[in-house]
């Protein structure tokens, strides 16, 4: 991660979501949609859904826990939560998240990068170890989309779930499995418009007006959106390698942001890579915005399709626009999960 050896080393990986399951079949029970066009368009069967009065913090405690328990660790140093679906506008998520995880006093910060989140919120942790500013941290993407969305909206309502992922960092040389080796990241904020919940912020609220009911609801231009994703992914995956010192030829596993199992295609086509190094959980979970990567990570390590020693690169796309990736040789570090879930 710099010159002087010193990097951010992955030691521990959790994973959760929420018990209840909504299923395709259960979706076309209430919108005009179908398990088939669902399956077919985005390889989504099922996904998780939070109770009444549970928030993105609870999945992000659950999966913190994990983390903690992956890495044998009890302190971190940070505490960074990855979300756009935070408990309340205001303060951050993450203070409260600390506290409850029995890391109170710790620097705790959100980051909002939406399904891209993950990776900024690993490359800005990961660089304040490697600064020598913190010895540890522990990295959460978490969202409830399934609170934003819109009730009759049946493509947002097919595809998203909530969910939880973490993983721990600490000091360690650049040399070791799991040290963070190449990081990528990138925006274009003058496709803003293409994935957003209009009202809700200060542009709307200065306004001193009401919010039109249909702009506190997430939107998203799905087709201008996928054509995005596959060509940034692919090309921010490219770089990740180069600036690891690797082939794109030589990654073994590209672990992405699960938001449709055509753009995962995709982007293997693009970069030539085969379809079976590209891990998928997106069948049981869909998209999971901030917990995406993290949470396909922790199924593809307990399925041993990730393995210590692999080439892996971690990579996500969503609204901003935003865009990166990151590098690392995989560490021998057991995924904590949930029981109940995701299953195959
Ligand atoms: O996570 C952040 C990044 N997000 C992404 O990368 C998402 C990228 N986009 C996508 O994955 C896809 O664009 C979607 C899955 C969102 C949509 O699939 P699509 O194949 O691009 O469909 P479309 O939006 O072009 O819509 C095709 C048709 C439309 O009907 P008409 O206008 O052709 O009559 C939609 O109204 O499919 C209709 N449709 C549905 N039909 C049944 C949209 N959603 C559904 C649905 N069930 N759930």
């Amino acid at each position: 991660m710099n010159d002087i050896g010193r990097a951010a080393v992955v030691t521990g990986l959790g994973a959760w979501v929420p018990p209840t399951v909504l299923t395709n079949e259960e979706l076309a029970g209430r919108l005009d949609t179908s398990d088939e066009w669902i399956r077919s368009r985005t390889g989504i069967r099922r996904r998780h859904v939070i109770a009444p009065g549970e928030a993105t913090g609870d999945l992000a405690v659950e999966a913190g826990k994990r983390a903690l328990k992956s890495a044998g660790a009890s302190s971190a140093d940070v505490v960074v939560v990855a979300t756009s679906t935070p408990d309340h506008p205001c303060p951050a998520t993450a203070p409260d998240v600390a506290d409850r995880l029995g890391l109170t006093g710790a620097a705790a910060f959100d980051i909002a990068a939406v399904c891209t989140g993950f990776v900024y919120a690993l490359g800005t942790a990961a660089g304040l170890i490697a600064s020598g500013f913190a010895q540890s941290a522990l990295v959460i993407g978490a969202d409830t989309f399934s609170t934003i969305l819109a009730p009759g909206d049946r493509t947002t309502r097919a595809i998203f779930g909530d969910g939880a992922g973490a993983v721990y960092l600490r000091a360690g040389s650049a040399a070791e499995p799991g040290a963070l080796m190449g990081l990528h990241l990138g925006s274009d904020g003058s496709r803003r418009d293409l994935i957003e919940v209009r009202a809700g912020g200060s542009r709307q609220r200065s306004t001193g007006l009401p919010a039109e009911e249909a702009d506190t609801y997430f939107t998203m231009a799905g087709r201008a959106v996928f054509s995005q994703a596959v060509r940034n992914m692919a090309a921010s995956v490219r770089s990740t390698a180069r600036l690891a010192g690797w082939d794109t030829e030589d990654v073994d596993r590209v672990v992405l942001h699960q938001a449709n199992a055509r753009i995962l295609a995709a982007v293997a086509d693009q970069i030539d890579l085969p379809a079976d190094r590209f891990p998928s959980n997106i069948d049981r979970v869909g998209n999971t915005v901030a917990a995406s990567i993290p949470l396909a990570l922790a199924d593809a390590c307990a399925a041993g399709d990730v393995r210590p020693g692999q080439r892996v690169v971690l990579g996500g796309f969503g609204g901003g626009l935003t865009w990166g990736s990151v590098a690392l040789v995989w560490p021998d570090v057991p995924a904590v999960g949930p029981d109940h879930a995701p299953g195959s």
